[in-house]
């Protein structure tokens, strides 16, 4: 395998897993580099139907080996919410900052501010259809920390750190990150 398309137009999770991909030594394109790709309804009731789903459409439009990642933020006080539905989770037209502020808000009362974040990959290519798990747990914070990062990050501070996601070096979030972990497993089975 010398290519590889990812199946993501976000440019932050494009930098992520470009980085964690390094190690295989191919070509990484992602869907930005095909417009005829158009875009995947995440429709599936788990991260799993819709990582599968949106890297089955991109290999059978390409060509070429897809991998895929859906990701979800699971707080333990909302009974797992957003979780799948994270991304859209203040509403239709919800923003990074619209979203963690409806997590704030229904967070206010909650003393227990456990969460963790839970990505599955999916890998299609003409041979095999795999999919791999990374999660990392830690605490959602009562107030935004840091510039760095996307999506929930300022609000997220990870198990053993005392810095959020938008405040530790990219480095550090990709080694210990639910997409880090899940790309390492990838990798790894790659290599193998
Ligand atoms: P999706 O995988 O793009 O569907 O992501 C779902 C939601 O989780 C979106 O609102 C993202 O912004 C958020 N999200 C995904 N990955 C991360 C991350 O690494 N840090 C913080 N938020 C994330």
């Amino acid at each position: 395998m010398d290519k590889l398309v990812l199946a993501s137009r976000n440019p932050n999770k494009i930098e992520e897993m470009a980085q964690l991909l390094k190690p295989l030594g191919i070509e990484v394109l992602s869907a930005l580099d095909f417009p005829e790709l158009e875009e995947v309804e995440e429709d599936k009731p788990t991260l799993e139907g819709n990582a599968l789903k949106k890297a089955e459409y991109v290999h059978s439009v390409t060509g070429l080996p897809s991998l895929s990642d859906d990701t979800g933020l699971e707080v333990e006080a909302l009974d797992g919410a957003p979780g799948v539905y994270s991304a859209r989770y203040s509403g239709e037209n919800a923003t990074y900052q619209s979203n963690v502020e409806k997590l704030l808000s229904e967070m206010k009362n909650s003393e227990n501010r456990a969460a963790r974040f839970r990505t599955v990959v999916a890998f299609v290519s003409d041979k095999e259809t795999q999919s791999f798990e990374g999660i990392v747990n830690g605490e959602i914070l009562k107030e935004q920390k840091g510039e760095g990062g996307f999506g929930y990050d300022p609000v997220f501070q990870p198990e053993g750190y005392y810095q959020t996601f938008a405040e530790l070096p990219s480095q550090i979030k990709n080694d210990i990150s639910h997409r880090g972990r899940a790309i390492q497993k990838f990798v790894a089975f790659l290599s193998a």
